[in-house]
């Protein structure tokens, strides 16, 4: 099954590092940040857990529950897990999971076999609270991702669920963002007291909403 924007994120049962999880009670009503690892005591993967878990506090402030899955099983995470640490300085603060059958691995397609056919590749969803898939991004195995994006498309995730805006290129919390095209300057002059900018018809900039 290929999955796409806007599907179910399928749900599933897994031995994870603070035990068995059925993932979507797992989740609760949190957003939630699935990612995979190609395998266990490999120094890219080493260094992406340590920073994942330094982000703890930002992941909490959204609202958001972080989970890695590696196909190693569980005996072999608990060791890399000290490693983690005394090479990364944070210990880890969220479940990774053991999927030794890639079960979860598969059902996600995160086995990309031209690339490599026994070990995943690095792949993250992002989840909201309705249990839809926001956000699907692939990196290879040789570059760790930047999870400082991937909270930047969260803010962006929240902010745009909320209100009738877009993010522009690059926007980061704080920035003037675009008012989609769907909002009539007739209903913009409504909304947004503080007005906006244009720079053509289409490309109307704004403060950004307050939460
Ligand atoms: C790593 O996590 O360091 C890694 C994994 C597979 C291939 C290359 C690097």
């Amino acid at each position: 099954m290929t999955l796409r924007l806007g599907d179910a994120a399928p749900d599933f049962h897994a031995e994870t590092t603070t035990g068995p999880i059925a993932f979507h009670d797992w989740l609760e009503d949190h957003w939630g940040v699935l990612f995979s690892h190609p395998r266990d005591f490999t120094p890219v993967c080493t260094t992406e857990l340590g920073y994942v878990a330094r982000l703890k506090p930002e992941f909490d402030r959204r609202g958001v529950k972080a989970i890695g899955l590696s196909i190693d099983p569980l005996d072999s995470h608990k060791g890399w897990a000290a490693d983690i640490l005394e090479t990364q300085g944070h210990a880890v603060n969220f479940p990774i999971i053991a999927d030794p059958d890639r079960k979860v691995a598969n059902l996600y397609g995160m086995i990309h076999p031209a690339h490599d056919e026994v070990y995943t590749v690095r792949t993250v969803f992002v989840i909201d609270p309705k249990k839809k898939i926001r956000l699907m991004i692939t990196y290879p195995q040789t570059a760790g991702r930047n999870f400082d994006e991937i909270l930047r498309v969260i803010d962006s995730l929240q902010l745009t669920d909320a209100h009738k805006v877009a993010t522009p290129v690059n926007w980061k919390q704080g920035e003037d963002v675009i008012i989609v095209p769907a909002v009539s300057d007739e209903d913009a002059k409504k909304q947004l007291p503080n007005g906006w900018k244009a720079l053509t018809p289409y490309l109307r900039l704004t403060k950004q909403p307050s939460k």
